[in-house]
Parts: C-alpha cells; structure tokens; sequence
C-alpha cells in the first residue's frame, strides 16, 4: 500500500536529501565535539553550529546568530524559557491553545505552588483577543505566552498585538512557534517577543530531536540544565555567555548538522513552501466542508491558518476515523494532539479530532484522493443531523 503523509504537524516527512546526507556527513568525516577541541575537525564541527544559528537568525529575522540557543526539541526550549523567567510567586498569562509543552510546564509549577497561571480563551472564531491578556495583567505578571499557531486548528494567533501589550508593560514575551517556524512568517522584531521556541523537525524540516530558543540580547535566563560548556572550565559555575550558558553537555552535531540544511532549504524556497501549502489546505478545506457529515474545526480565514484541518465525521471516534483512512494509505493524526484545553473549547474533549495536516512535500492529486476517502467514509455512516 502507498502511504500519502498528512502528518507533517507532527513532524515533517520526507526530508529533503540535503538534510539526509548533512546528518550522515555529521556522522562519518565531520565526527568531533563541537566547541570542545582545536583540531580541524572539531572546529568546523564548531563552525557547523555557528552556520545553524546563523540560518536560524535569519529565518527568524534575529538581529545576532549568538540570540539562538540550540535545544533538544521545542519543549526543551520552552521549559528553559518558561523556568529561565518565571520567579517563584509569579503570575503568567497563557492562552488556552497551548500545546502540553507549556501547560504541563506551568501546572507542574502551579501545583508546587511556586507560580499563578491565569488562561485565556479564544474568542468564538478561534482566534485570542488581545484584550484578554491586557485585561488580566497584574503586579507580578512576569510572562505572556501564546502559541503563534494552534496544533489543533491550525490558527494563526494575533503574536504582534500581545508583543506590542507586553512590550509596553514591560512583561517578557514567550512565542511558542513550533507550528509556524518555516510555515508561516517568523519575525521576532515584528512580534515583539523576547523569547520564541521552535521545533526543528516540523517546517523547518531538519531531524527530530532537535529545537531552540530565540532570546532577545539583553535577556538573562536562569538555565534549568547545567554543565560543561567547553567555555569558562575553571568555574563551578554556569557561565554568564550565551548561548554558551544555555547548551550544557555535548550538542547535536548530526541532529543540527541537518537542521542546518532543513533550514537552509526551508529559507530558500519559503515563498513556494507558503504558497503551496496555502493552496493545498484551502483546496482540503473546501473540499471536506462540501462533504455533509464533516465538521471542520479550523476557521475558514485562509490568511490566517496553517496547514492543519482538523475535523470529525458524524458520530465516528476520531480514533476510528483516523484506523479507517490510514487503512486507505493516509497517515494523520487524531486524538486530542496533547492540548486538553484546546480541544475544551471546541467541545471535543471526549472523541479528540482527526487532524491532516499539510507540508512541502504534498501534491494536489494527494489532496484530492483524502477527500475522495473522507466522503466515502462518510457515506459509511448513518445520518447524523
Ligand atoms: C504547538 C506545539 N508546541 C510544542 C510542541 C512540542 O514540540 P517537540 O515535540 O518538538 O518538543 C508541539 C509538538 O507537536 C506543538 O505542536
């Protein structure tokens, strides 16, 4: 059986070529500890890590490579940049859109009774009202946080309005951009954040296990993982140089080798990459709301979501929507996608959601044929309104 990837929210497939041969070059002649020794080798491993953060900074329009932190995967990045900031008996602002990456986070905080969270719902269209957050800021608000696209609907949330607020109270701003880096425009200076994590195997299209943290310059976090840096070894003590500070152990040489190229490649062709998922996702959007028993649950604003469509049919499990057209090749996702409260608010908490969601690599006819198989599907099941 031909499999049709639609899961590229969960993480991008296939790779480019580029990032398949970075990663085993990084394994075989380019094999040394970055920023540890002086010999040849090791210091263009080094100099690889500073090409990646080089790339990065540009595709999130940093003004210095040295603002990007490389981490494990995109919740690494936000458990440094959420206990990096938050003093014990501070209150943050987050919305309820969150993947579990932050909510777990903060919970875990909440329930040791070291930190207050206060969570905002959309609006009835999916979107988060500024307003909400301004609303709820308070004497000891030290962090705003919301996530630049749902994993669930794939919305576009409106980043650079919560920027200007928290810019202009004076309160750090962290974007969870795990869904949009590479997708959609990432521009730091335009959202006015302090701190954006990303995943560097979804849109950016490098290897999994592999992620980061933009940190504006002038912003000191207090690391949650220490060690040796390769820098500053007389001290017990991390050091105060970032990134340095924030990358304790040995790094991902092969892992970032490829996000590298990932990166290279995703900056390269961004404007066919974004027109082409926008075309795809609009298609899948109309097609499914033609379908009678499909209820879709991203909105229909086209400029403003990604390439996710999540959706169920009739009274099906979204569990078993998702076995049945995996049997006819396609690989999505359903559930509840690891955000409780997202799928709350769209009262789907008991039967999750089926999610495709669209990347680089699909073609129209791909498109087409998931359709073909939902309607089909669909016609499987009895009337339901
Ligand atoms: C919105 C969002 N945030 C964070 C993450 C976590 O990313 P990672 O699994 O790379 O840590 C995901 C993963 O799907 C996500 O969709």
């Amino acid at each position: 059986m031909n499999e049709i990837y639609l899961d590229h929210a969960a993480t991008s497939h296939p790779k480019p070529k580029e990032v398949i041969s970075a990663v085993v070059k990084a394994l075989s002649e380019g094999n040394a500890n970055p920023g540890r020794s002086g010999y040849p080798r090791a210091i263009q491993a080094s100099n690889t890590i500073f090409e990646a953060r080089r790339a990065l900074s540009e595709i999130l329009n940093a003004n210095d490579p040295m603002e990007i932190a490389f981490t494990y995967n995109c919740t690494d990045a936000i458990n440094l940049a959420i206990k990096g900031t938050v003093p014990k008996g501070g209150h943050v602002i987050v919305s309820a859109l969150e993947h579990n990456s932050v909510l777990r986070v903060l919970g875990e905080m909440k329930r040791a009774c070291e930190i207050e969270m206060e969570i905002v719902f959309p609006k009835k269209n999916g979107y988060i009202d500024p307003k909400e957050y301004l609303k709820r800021v308070k004497r000891n608000t030290a962090l705003m946080i919301l996530t630049h696209a749902s994993n669930v609907t794939g919305a576009i949330q409106p980043v650079d309005a919560i920027g200007c607020i928290a810019k202009s109270m004076g309160i750090p701003f962290l974007i969870d951009g795990a869904q949009a880096a590479g997708e959609t425009e990432t521009d730091v200076q335009k959202h006015k954040c302090d701190l954006y994590a990303f995943a560097g195997h979804k849109g950016l299209l490098g290897p999994q296990g592999t992620g980061g943290l933009y940190v504006k310059s002038g912003c000191l976090l207090k690391p949650f993982r220490v060690g040796g840096t390769g820098s500053a070894s007389e001290s017990i003590y991390q050091p105060y140089d970032v990134p340095d500070r924030y990358e304790a152990g040995t790094m991902n040489l092969p892992g970032i080798s490829g996000l590298l190229e990932g990166a290279k490649y995703a900056f390269k062709h961004k404007k066919e990459i974004y027109e082409k998922i926008r075309f795809l996702t609009d298609a899948l959007y109309e097609g499914l709301s033609s379908i009678r028993d499909v209820t879709i649950y991203t909105p229909p604003n086209a400029a403003f979501r990604t390439g996710v469509i999540s959706f169920n049919i009739g009274d099906m499990s979204s569990q078993d929507a998702a076995q049945q057209l995996y049997e006819s090749g396609f690989c999505i996702r359903s559930g509840l996608h690891c955000a409780p409260y997202a799928h709350a608010f769209l009262n789907t908490q008991s039967r999750g959601a089926v999610r495709a969601s669209v990347g680089y690599s699909n073609t129209f006819y791909e498109i087409e044929s998931f359709i073909e198989s939902v309607y089909l599907l669909s016609k499987t099941q009895g009337p339901t309104r």
